[in-house]
């Protein structure tokens, strides 16, 4: 289902607040997706940007996703680990959406791109998918924020050893991209995944729903067709400052000299959606945690009966995680605390639950914490171990991973203790007419 569908559909659930009232891209509208959060919000009149209507929020829930996708929430998991496995090649077409209007010039101002804090370094696309050709490895889809410079041109964030910043440096000259903004659900999320090296995330999107994929007009790149937004463009070796700029963990991010993205071309669809995401809002988050799940998932299932995973909000959905094992022997709570950080690089706490605690529950978790842990025998320490650059409290060292301690509560039930003492109580079932007053 291509963007302006699920925005629709969840219209028709009660799902979608619009905006009619004429809205500023110069920090008011960041302001009121803010103020929404947890909404899918459609702003249908940007002042000075006339024609574009702008979307936030449509990766916030879950359910958007399986409504995207047509799934029962449950299923999201499994069908990320069916695509990983065995990834599909997209139909290609020759026709597509995202080339219903090609713009007779470039310029970037004509997009509705946000302002979203007065101390950022400029207007940021916040919601865009590079895709690259890397010689060796093929094709490689993935999020980079972009700091618009002039009317053509970006400072591109690309993390050092990311598959677009491994195929800029392979590349001599400028390496061509294509940046594409309003996608289907699916690219959304495959763009968020890290596969193993020549997997292509399109690919990958493909098994989620079929995704068909169109030319370039100015390079040999293939894009998803439904895109509401294309920048064909080239990353070259020139350098500019990007940021400061609000990062997942809702912490301002610094100011490094980064490639500057020359655009050559742009297209879109008619009546084009452009989508915008808060960094360190929930579209950020999920999109950022919800691909390690099922990475975490497949580590602690060689180690234990994985029930579930949740990597959680409160920990920007990168740095914690509630691991939902069937406990089978003494040592599966602490082997599994090990195998979620194999899992998730940059995992740094975890909590490791029974099978009766609700992982979606904050409460629940808690109460494992409190009622089945002993700090002197089921907390797991690391200490100077790779983690996290986002994390500002870890050791930052320019262009490789932080340093970081990472802590692991191993909160199952111990093992050969009587587990009736460990359960909940349960009341019984009543039928509340019986007891109160209609009135
Ligand atoms: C909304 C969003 C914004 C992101 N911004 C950046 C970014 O600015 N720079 C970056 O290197 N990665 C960013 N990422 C992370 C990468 O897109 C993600 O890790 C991707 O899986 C990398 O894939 P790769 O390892 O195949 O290149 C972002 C992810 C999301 C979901």
């Amino acid at each position: 289902m291509d963007l302006r569908s699920l925005v629709d559909r969840a219209d028709a659930l009660g799902w979608v607040k619009t905006v009619t009232r004429p809205v500023s891209a110069e920090l008011e509208m960041a302001n009121v997706a803010n103020a929404l959060a947890g909404r899918i919000v459609r702003f249908e009149s940007i002042l000075g940007h006339a024609g574009w209507r702008v979307v936030t929020g449509v990766c916030a829930d879950r359910r958007y996703f399986a409504l995207s996708l047509g799934l029962p929430r449950e299923r999201l998991r499994d069908q990320m680990v069916a695509g990983i496995r065995n990834p599909q090649t997209p139909p290609r077409v020759e026709r597509a959406p995202c080339h219903e209007v090609v713009e007779p010039r470039v310029d970037l101002n004509e997009l509705p791109i946000l302002r979203h804090l007065p101390t950022d370094a400029g207007p940021y696309v916040t919601a865009a998918a590079i895709i690259v050709f890397d010689p060796q490895d093929g094709p490689n889809v993935a999020f980079h924020r972009l700091l618009q410079l002039n009317r053509h041109q970006f400072a591109a964030r690309l993390v050092e050893n990311r598959g677009t910043y491994v195929a800029w440096q392979r590349c001599k000259g400028d390496l061509p991209c294509a940046i594409c903004v309003g996608l289907p659900l699916q690219v959304s999320l495959a763009a968020a995944m890290s596969p193993a090296a020549g997997l292509d995330e399109l690919a990958i999107a493909n098994v989620l729903s079929v995704t068909p994929v169109v030319n370039c007009h100015t390079n040999h790149l293939w894009v998803p067709a439904e895109a509401e937004l294309v920048m064909e463009g080239r990353i070259t070796k020139n350098l500019a400052r990007e940021g400061p700029f609000p990062d997942l963990t809702g912490t301002m991010d610094g100011v490094r000299e980064q490639p500057v993205i020359e655009i050559d071309r742009i297209t879109h669809r008619r009546d084009p959606i452009y989508h915008a995401l808060l960094p360190g809002g929930l579209e950020h988050k999920l999109l950022m945690g919800m691909p390690r799940e099922p990475t975490i998932f497949a580590e602690v299932n060689r180690v234990a009966e994985c029930r579930d995973v949740l990597v959680t909000p409160g920990g920007g959905s990168w740095l914690h995680a509630v691991v939902q094992i069937a406990k089978r022997g003494p040592e599966d709570g602490r082997q599994a605390v090990l195998a979620a950080f194999r899992g998730h690089g940059s995992l740094k706490h975890v909590v490791v639950v029974d099978a009766d605690v609700d992982i979606h529950d904050p409460q629940q978790v808690e109460w494992a914490i409190a009622t089945r842990f002993q700090a002197d025998q089921d907390l797991i320490t690391l200490f100077d171990q790779p983690g996290s650059s986002l994390d500002p409290s870890g050791r930052q060292q320019p262009g490789q991973k932080a340093l970081t301690s990472k802590m692991g509560l191993d909160a199952t039930v111990p093992w050969q203790v009587d587990p009736n003492a460990f359960q909940r109580v349960q009341y019984g079932p009543v039928e509340l007419d019986l007891y109160l007053d209609r009135t």
